[in-house]
């Protein structure tokens, strides 16, 4: 049996109007997941993953390692993976497509295997996306690239080499990369400027684990030591604090009461903060995050996303959702991407007042009633923030799109109707 479903995908019906009250489980990090089971190329012998979590960018994950060579299989609540037989000698056309979703393939390929051939990743609908701060990075590693056509090679001969790596931007993608192109460099790597982001802290603990030396973890300050071997470990990929901070908000739009178990609350205070300054009252329990919406739905006035420990930007899309709806105006700064408010229109035609001033910006007027409409996802957290409208709006939503909220929610419907809410896919 394949140990990667395929899974249909459909449409999400939904009907409005009710308050979601229990309690569920916060699946595991996608975000956290994904550099990790990049990472298992670094590791001899095989790492089982628990809580890693059944979703579409994993599935795509796992079949490229297994294109390259890899052996995965799913035991009980999580994966296993062993990447002995990891070669990148004619690389698999749907390795070369894959590796533009999965970016962190990059280092960890060229510590492994010397060479790598990827298609030049475009921009999607959030951004541009560019890899610019990853190619110095590796280039100042050792790494040669060249461009052929529409793919890029890189190459490093003599193997990597650890350097001082300064980024001017903490970007996540390009600290991981890093990350694993120096856990089995010769000698030293240092990254100033990190991203601090709690995935990233993730895949530190994993990389330790398998026997690399890594210090600073968390902060913006990494010290890499190269070894010369890792060996597999077993690791719990941590909670999704976007996916438990979409049932957050999710539950403060709805006026509701519910327990996200396991919840990693330590890395969600930027988002428990804009909720409780919206209405919802919170509490961090041993089972989780209890939080519970009471009296009026108010404005927060201001969100300014950040890199961490800020305001993340892939809350923004759901936070705007439930602020077209909160009593008075608020005001948006989207600061990481520049073309983040795709949702905005799916909004509007529900009824939201939404403005947008700049590519960056946009305000909403919102104490009104969104009313069910068709409305379709261009990407994965705008899909979720439909999701999160429907739930808030008076009558029938059908969300189409719903690939992409697949490729980060486990179960978004399973999840909402254990909380009570009127919703399903076909
Ligand atoms: C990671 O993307 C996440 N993806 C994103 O989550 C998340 O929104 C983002 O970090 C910020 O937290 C994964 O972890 C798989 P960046 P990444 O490099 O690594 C610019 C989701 O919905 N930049 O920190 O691509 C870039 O254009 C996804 O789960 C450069 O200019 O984020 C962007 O404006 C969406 N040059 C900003 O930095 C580079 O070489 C942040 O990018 C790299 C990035």
């Amino acid at each position: 049996m394949s140990a990667i479903p395929q899974k249909a995908t459909g449409e999400i019906h939904i009907r409005g109007g009710v308050r979601l009250q229990g309690k569920v489980k916060v699946q595991g990090s996608k975000n956290a997941a994904l550099p990790i089971l990049a990472a298992t190329i670094l590791a001899e012998g095989e790492s089982c993953l628990k809580d890693c979590p059944k979703i579409s960018d994993v599935y795509r994950m796992l079949r490229l390692l297994q294109s390259l060579g890899g052996h995965v299989r799913w035991e009980g609540e999580g994966v296993c993976v062993s990447t002995g037989s990891i070669t990148t000698r004619d690389m698999p056309s749907d390795a070369i497509t894959g590796m533009r979703s999965s970016l962190c393939l990059l280092g960890a390929l060229l510590a492994r295997c010397g060479s790598i051939v990827m298609e030049y990743p475009g921009g999607c609908v959030i951004g541009k996306r560019p890899i610019d701060l990853h190619l110095q990075a590796l280039e100042r590693m050792g790494v040669r690239f060249w461009q052929e056509g529409d793919k890029i090679c890189g190459q490093a001969p003599e193997g990597l080499s650890g350097a001082v790596i300064s980024l001017p931007f903490p970007s996540v993608g390009a600290t991981e990369n890093i990350l694993l192109a120096a856990v089995t460099a010769r000698g030293c790597t240092r990254i100033e400027g990190a991203a601090r982001e709690p995935e990233v802290e993730a895949l530190c603990r994993y990389l330790n684990a398998c026997g690399a030396r890594i210090e600073g973890v968390g902060a913006s300050c990494l010290e890499i030591r190269g070894v010369r071997r890792l060996h597999g470990a077993a690791y719990r990929i941590p909670a999704d604090r976007i996916v438990a901070g979409t049932y957050l908000y999710a539950a403060l739009g709805t006026r509701g009461c519910v327990l996200l178990e396991q919840a990693p609350c330590r890395q969600m205070h930027a988002v428990i903060h804009m909720a409780e300054r919206m209405g919802a009252v919170c509490h961090v329990t041993e089972e989780g995050l209890y939080v519970q919406s009471v009296g009026e739905l108010v404005s927060p006035g201001l969100i300014r996303t950040g890199v961490y420990p800020g305001f993340p930007t892939d809350m923004q899309s759901v936070a705007l959702a439930v602020c077209a709806v909160a009593a008075g105006e608020t005001r948006i700064e989207e600061r990481i991407f520049e073309n983040r408010f795709r949702v905005a229109e799916p909004l509007r035609q529900m009824g939201a007042d939404i403005r947008q001033d700049s590519p960056c910006s946009l305000w909403t007027q919102g104490g009104r009633c969104l009313r069910g409409e068709r409305v379709k996802a261009a990407e994965l957290r705008g899909g979720a923030a439909l999701v999160v409208a429907g739930l808030m709006a008076e009558g029938e939503t059908t969300v189409t799109g719903c690939e992409y909220i697949e490729r980060g929610y486990e179960n978004i419907c399973k999840d909402l109707r254990e909380l009570g809410a009127r919703i399903y896919s076909v």
